[in-house]
């Protein structure tokens, strides 16, 4: 079982579409199971994975607060992909950081919980919210694989730098997993896209994987709003290629 994070502390970069696109593209692509966890009390991988609005009673919150009375299985939802399945949140979990200020081993509640999922998904994908909190720290201790989207704007690099140095503090550790910032909502004819690729080749390029980059397409808005992956809105269009290359690299790895 591989657990990504799809991490950014930057907001509105793209890590809840990528997460929801990326889950289809290998579940289909490759015949895998994956689970997404939603970490986000935004709640948005939830609320178009789902396909509808209400939230299921259990979600990641609940568990969370109980983890040793509850098993992530009493979340799981089906979505409206085939073979990918989400445990959903909602703002619920902004209280959720709460239950765990003071308490020890605080950040290893999730890790504790997902190896008793080993045998049920092939990935599983962590929709991390931006910014900081303890259900961050959650994500980033059981990750075995970093997905950083990066959008290209004048200020992209400043949550790049910000996110990778929360994360060596919070394992206490240098980042010995896989880490692969790519840049979404790519469109080389824009003079941003060209400053920020060059910006990742001179600042970050032990972790910049241009191959991974995610071109820009408004259809990944137009198929949430059918509630759709962007493949199950119209398989012919070229960002689906972008995932699939992104799933291939993930299961090949
Ligand atoms: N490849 C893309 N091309 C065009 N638009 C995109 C692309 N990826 C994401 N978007 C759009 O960008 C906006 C933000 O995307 P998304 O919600 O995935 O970001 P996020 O990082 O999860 O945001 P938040 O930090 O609030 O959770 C959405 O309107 C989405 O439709
Ligand atoms: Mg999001």
């Amino acid at each position: 079982m591989k657990v990504i994070a799809i991490s950014n502390k930057k907001g509105g970069v793209g890590k809840t579409t990528t997460t929801v696109n990326l889950a289809d593209a290998i579940a289909h692509h490759f015949n895998k199971r994956v689970l997404i966890i939603d970490m986000d009390p935004q709640g948005n991988s939830s609320l178009h994975a789902l396909g509808h609005e209400d939230t299921p009673d259990t979600t990641i919150a609940e568990i969370m607060a109980n983890p040793r009375s509850m098993t992530l299985d009493a979340g799981i939802a089906p979505t409206i992909a085939e073979n990918v399945f989400i445990i959903p949140a909602d703002y619920r979990l902004e209280e959720t950081d709460d239950n765990f200020v003071g308490k020890r081993n605080r950040s290893t509640f999730l890790s504790g919980l997902l190896s008793k999922m080993e045998s049920q998904f092939d990935f599983v994908l962590i929709d991390c919210a931006p910014g900081r909190s303890i259900m961050y720290e959650n994500a980033v201790m059981v990750a075995g694989h970093f997905l950083v989207p990066v959008e290209p704007d004048d200020f992209s690099m400043q949550g790049v730098g910000s996110m990778l140095a929360d994360v060596v503090e919070i394992l206490d550790d240098e980042i010995k997993v896989p880490l692969n910032i790519f840049i979404n909502k790519l469109d080389n004819r824009l003079t941003a896209t060209q400053k920020t690729h060059k910006a990742l080749l001179s600042e970050v390029p032990q972790y910049y994987t241009g191959e991974l980059n995610i071109r820009t397409s408004s259809n990944t808005r137009a198929a949430v709003a059918e509630r759709k992956t962007v493949r199950q809105f119209n398989p012919k269009l070229e960002i689906n290629n972008d995932y699939f290359r992104m799933a291939k690299h993930l299961v090949e790895g």
